[in-house]
């Protein structure tokens, strides 16, 4: 019978990509979501209702496998006092009911793999190639990754093999990042932004699907791994790229950095700085990446 993998969060742009990987690669997927979802002859989907604390204790019982990928936007509001709290509880605070009900039923599970995201080693723009062994940053998302990957601890204390998958932009169709910015591309206004000098750690969601069913399969991963590609890709590089893609040069200024904080706050941060990552880890564990060259990872997802 084919391992069952549930996905939280399994509704969202990795959610819905992994979903196709993991039945193509022989899985049975179940998802569970805040919204009330009507079963599809190859997912069967689970109710959870975090802030009356309710699961269906079913979803987790039925797993083999669990991915947690759900959790609000992070770039999504101003990061207001309660926009920061709800971004880091609604990763948490899955974790510890998934927790919950694997203590309480004695349940073990193959493995628990969990986003996390490069946001742990801090945002400033360094030359410095962070790897998996450096400490998490001070700053609002360092702060919350960590936790993050704590309450994976938590899972991983029941004997659990527990992943985490440090993840940079993802680069898909229609979706996340390049959903965000490819508009203002598509019509010749797109430009770089801020000093265009921060760097972009990038990965294709394919690559990043892929690593996702390693992880559950490859028994010897455990721990966090970063996932991105280490290249000189910065926000200024991309901006070109994208705009050649569209047929044109980037004609506009840059976008200044204080018209970015005005209008984003504190999450201006996530925008107006970057960091690359060391893929090291995840390639000596075998991986082998499909898209290595930015511009082909671009072009390969407009529409
Ligand atoms: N995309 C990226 O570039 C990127 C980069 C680094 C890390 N990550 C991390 O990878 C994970 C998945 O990313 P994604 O791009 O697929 O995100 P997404 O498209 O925004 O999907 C996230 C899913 O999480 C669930 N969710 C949203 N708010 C929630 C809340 N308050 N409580 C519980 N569930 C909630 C939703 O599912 P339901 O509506 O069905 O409940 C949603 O479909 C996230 O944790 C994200 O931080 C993503």
């Amino acid at each position: 019978m084919a391992k069952n993998v549930l996905l939280t969060g399994g509704s969202g742009f990795i959610g819905k990509h992994l979903t196709e990987a993991l039945i193509a690669g022989g899985f049975s997927v179940s998802v569970l979501s805040r919204s009330e979802r009507k079963d599809t002859s190859l997912i069967t989907y689970y109710k959870w209702d975090l802030k009356n604390n309710f699961i269906d204790e079913q979803a987790v019982l039925n797993a083999d496998y669990i991915i947690h990928l759900a959790g609000e936007g992070i770039v999504e509001k101003r990061w207001t006092e309660k926009r920061k709290k709800d971004i880091l509880e609604s990763r948490v605070k899955p974790i510890e009911l998934i927790y919950s009900v694997l203590k309480k039923n004695n349940k073990i599970l193959d493995a628990f793999v969990s986003a996390s995201a490069i946001g742990i080693y801090g945002a400033n723009t360094t030359q410095e190639i962070c790897s998996e062994n450096d400490a998490p940053a001070n700053d609002f998302l360092g702060i919350t990754c960590q936790k993050w990957e704590s309450a994976v601890d938590k899972i991983d204390s029941l004997g659990i093999r527990t992943v985490k998958i440090r993840t940079g932009i993802v680069i898909g169709k229609d979706e996340g990042f390049l959903k965000k910015i490819a508009p203002s591309f598509k019509i010749g206004f797109g430009t770089i932004i801020g000093s265009g000098k921060q760097y972009l750690p990038w990965i294709h969601i394919e690559d990043l699907s892929q690593i996702y069913l390693k992880a559950l399969i490859d028994t010897k991963m455990t721990g966090p791994y970063n996932a991105a590609i280490t290249d000189n890709t910065t926000n200024a590089k991309f901006s070109r790229i994208l705009a050649h893609l569209y047929g044109y040069k980037i004609w506009l200024p840059k976008v200044p950095a204080f018209v970015i904080k005005l209008a984003l706050g504190e999450m201006s941060i996530a925008i107006l700085e970057g960091k690359r990552v060391s893929s090291e880890k995840i390639q000596k564990e075998g991986y082998e990446f499909q898209f290595t060259d930015i511009e082909t990872a671009i072009s390969n997802s407009l529409s």
